[in-house]
């Protein structure tokens, strides 16, 4: 799905491979169900009302033939990169991790592609070795690829660091089990440390700091119960140490919002579902590739967004690319 030669020429700390141009696509909220087999057991929880919630209203609306198309797609359009920024799950059942590694697997390597989780996966407290265990290749940093994933949990993975070419991928997980009626995320305090090094570091070494989140930070994009609670210390912590691109999912719609900072804005970009069958264009299924582009003056951002056409079953280019600010 992403192109095996650029995989190959993005050797981190290779000096050539950070002069060269780097295309990253974003997808988020997949929202994979797996609900045919659901027991009585399943159901003692808060998964009983996304279970109600997805045969009543929700399911109809995300489609599996946009994912099909999904993947033709990215056949012709080969990003370098692929960032999934969470609810790949809908009730975090067992089934639906599995079926999501299958769905990862078909998009690309585990160095190819970079996951955070949603509060979709962390619905109700999985144990470990049902649950995200089975995307630990896909979350971890560059330098965590030996270690062993059974033994550990998703909190120490987070803040995770890629380093493809000129790029910094840097991913954090918002995704905490929360009360039944709500869908809120938050980092904590050890993560926030952590990512400040990290953004500390990565800007040192001149690298375009891509940050993923799956609640989005900037303030108002939604409501109290579906907010990111440690949102103003993120804020702050962006505004202090700066990076070049925040991308995030949760809202399941296209949004383009900015953080201030002393040294300009940080530009914030919501992806809406990628399986929304959804008639309203806002909300219906689309990805987005950035061209992160080096240059003597700094960096330059362009960026193409792919939205999928319910009446040709396909996806199509929403604009000419432009330059993202
Ligand atoms: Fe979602
Ligand atoms: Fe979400």
């Amino acid at each position: 799905m992403v192109s095996a030669d650029s995989e190959n020429s993005m050797v981190p700390g290779d000096a050539s491979a950070a002069a060269t141009p780097v295309r990253l696509a974003h997808l988020s909220d997949p929202h994979l169900a797996c609900l045919d087999d659901i027991t009585a057991r399943d159901l003692a929880s808060k998964r009983l009302f996304g279970y109600l919630r997805w045969k009543l209203q929700r399911g109809a609306g995300h489609g599996s033939s946009v994912l099909a198309a999904l993947k033709a797609d990215l056949k012709q359009t080969r990003p370098d990169q692929i960032a999934v920024t969470g609810d790949l799950t809908h009730l975090g059942r067992p089934a639906e991790y599995k079926k999501a590694r299958q769905w990862l697997q078909e998009l690309g390597s585990p160095s190819q592609v970079t996951v955070i989780p949603g509060n979709h996966d962390a619905y109700v407290k999985s144990s470990w070795p049902q649950g995200m265990v089975h995307w630990t290749e896909y979350m971890t940093s560059d330098a965590c690829r030996e270690n062993d994933p059974k033994a550990g949990t998703a909190e120490p993975i987070f803040p995770s660091l890629r380093i493809r070419g000129c790029v910094a991928i840097i991913g954090v997980s918002t995704a905490r089990p929360s009360a039944l009626h709500l869908a809120v995320g938050s980092i904590g305090v050890q993560q926030l440390h952590n990512l400040a090094t990290i953004l500390d570091q990565t800007t040192r070494k001149h690298l375009y700091r891509v940050v993923l989140i799956h609640h989005p930070p900037a303030p108002g994009t939604v409501n109290w119960r579906k907010r990111l609670t440690d949102a103003a210390d993120l804020q702050s912590l962006l505004k202090q140490y700066g990076a070049e691109l925040v991308l995030h999912g949760h809202a399941h719609r296209s949004l383009h919002n900015s953080l201030p900072t002393p040294a300009g804005n940080i530009p914030v970009m919501g992806a809406p579902s990628i399986s929304a069958l959804d008639r309203t264009p806002e909300r219906r299924a689309r990805y987005y590739i950035y061209q992160i582009t080096p240059g003597s003056q700094g960096y330059e951002t362009s960026l193409e967004v792919r939205i999928y056409s319910p009446e040709d079953n396909r996806f199509i280019r929403e604009n000419e690319p432009r330059k993202v600010e």
